[in-house]
């Protein structure tokens, strides 16, 4: 459901009790509270909203005890990646609760919806997890994320309303954006991209060009601000029907390690990767790059990646994102092995093993 509005479409659903999954921050915000007054006259709703930047077994086990409490039969993820994210976890476990969360794989049918639905409303505009099939889930005190995935965790609606993200603050908004152009690049050549997936990716990506710059400058745009995040679930519509790339394996380990957004890692090294992929996939990156505007279009795709992120603030080097040299050189063994552990590097255009991802990361930190 998209548009203006759009999140009316709560009052004709057969709620009963909904359960509203989100984070500390939008916990002080109306967003909840606006939630709470769509849905259908007589629903009953409780608001679950402990989700951390980073959530964690324990707090799926203590969202739990409150939805088991509850009862709901609608579970409702409002927020950014991690709250969506933890939705779709509790999702699972509140339906299955004799599973462990890794038993949340493609693999192992779990049979859920016995009990509730599954919505989610996104509050930014970028990680798409609003239409995939996967959920982030750290390990406390590691530097590690555990990717989990299962087609029956796919929400039941997705509701893109821009009035959810009108007040994002500036930073918020670009690195998500971000994030969201990474999907849609990183879609469009991986190796499993299909008809279905670069039709998403190029008009994803044309959406967020056309209008990010314009939100960034006048956030309360509603007709802007409904572009780009139309654009961002399509991008991330895309990647869940193709895959991601190199910039996701390396920007998750580099985020996983020094704690940073997401969409500020993997635009670092998003250009570096279209350079480096350039020889596979010379055809469709061109294509790619004609979406750009003439005031940041250069030779090549990565031309204009990094002149367009230098023109919303966005940095591209590891250097610019405040990360200390001494600090990333002593951190790059693990760095280089964690980013191996992503389905990232599989599905590339281009092969790349140890030797190649470190200098990546280098070529990354200081810029080319
Ligand atoms: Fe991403």
């Amino acid at each position: 459901m998209y548009g203006d509005d759009a999140l009316s479409f709560l009052s004709t659903l057969p709620v009963k009790r909904a359960a509203i999954v989100t984070d500390r921050f939008l916990l002080n915000t109306d967003l909840p509270g606006k939630v709470r007054n769509s849905l259908p006259e007589g629903a009953e709703s409780v608001v679950i909203g402990n989700i951390s930047e980073e959530p964690d077994e324990e707090q799926v086990i203590s969202g739990m005890n409150a939805l088991i409490n509850f009862s709901p039969d609608w579970i409702i993820g409002l927020g950014g990646g991690s709250s969506m994210d933890t939705a779709k976890i509790l999702f699972a476990k509140y339906e299955r609760p004799d599973i462990s969360v890794y038993d949340i794989t493609p693999l192992v049918p779990l049979n859920l919806r016995k009990k509730s639905r599954l919505i989610e409303i996104p509050t930014t505009s970028g990680t798409g997890s609003e239409c995939s099939w996967a959920a982030v889930l750290s390990e406390k005190n590691e530097r590690r994320k555990n990717e989990l995935a299962s087609p029956e965790i796919l929400p039941d609606y997705a509701i893109l309303d821009p009035q959810m993200v009108l007040r994002l603050p500036a930073e918020q908004t670009r690195n998500t954006a971000v994030d969201a152009i990474t999907h849609a690049v990183e879609s469009y050549v991986s190796q499993w991209n299909n008809p279905y997936s670069d039709a998403l990716a190029e008009k994803a990506l044309s959406l967020i060009l056309g209008s990010l710059e314009r939100v960034l400058s006048e956030p309360g745009d509603v007709e802007h601000r409904s572009r780009v995040h139309i654009g961002a679930s399509m991008a991330g519509l895309s990647f869940s029907n193709s895959q991601i790339g190199l910039a996701h394996a390396l920007g998750h380990s580099l985020g996983a390690h020094f704690k940073m957004a997401h969409g500020r890692t993997v635009g670092l090294f998003l250009p570096h990767v279209v350079e480096y992929n350039y020889e596979t996939s010379a055809d469709k990156y061109e294509k790619l790059n004609s979406l750009f505007d003439s005031r940041f279009r250069g030779k090549r795709l990565q031309d204009s990646l990094r002149s367009y992120f230098r023109s919303i603030g966005q940095p591209v080097t590891i250097r610019e994102a405040g990360i200390d040299r001494k600090a990333f050189t002593n951190s790059l063994d693990s760095l280089v092995s964690m980013a191996f552990e992503s389905t990232g590097v599989t599905t590339n255009p281009r092969d790349a093993g140890s030797d190649e991802i470190r200098k990546l990361f280098t070529d990354a930190y200081g810029g080319v």
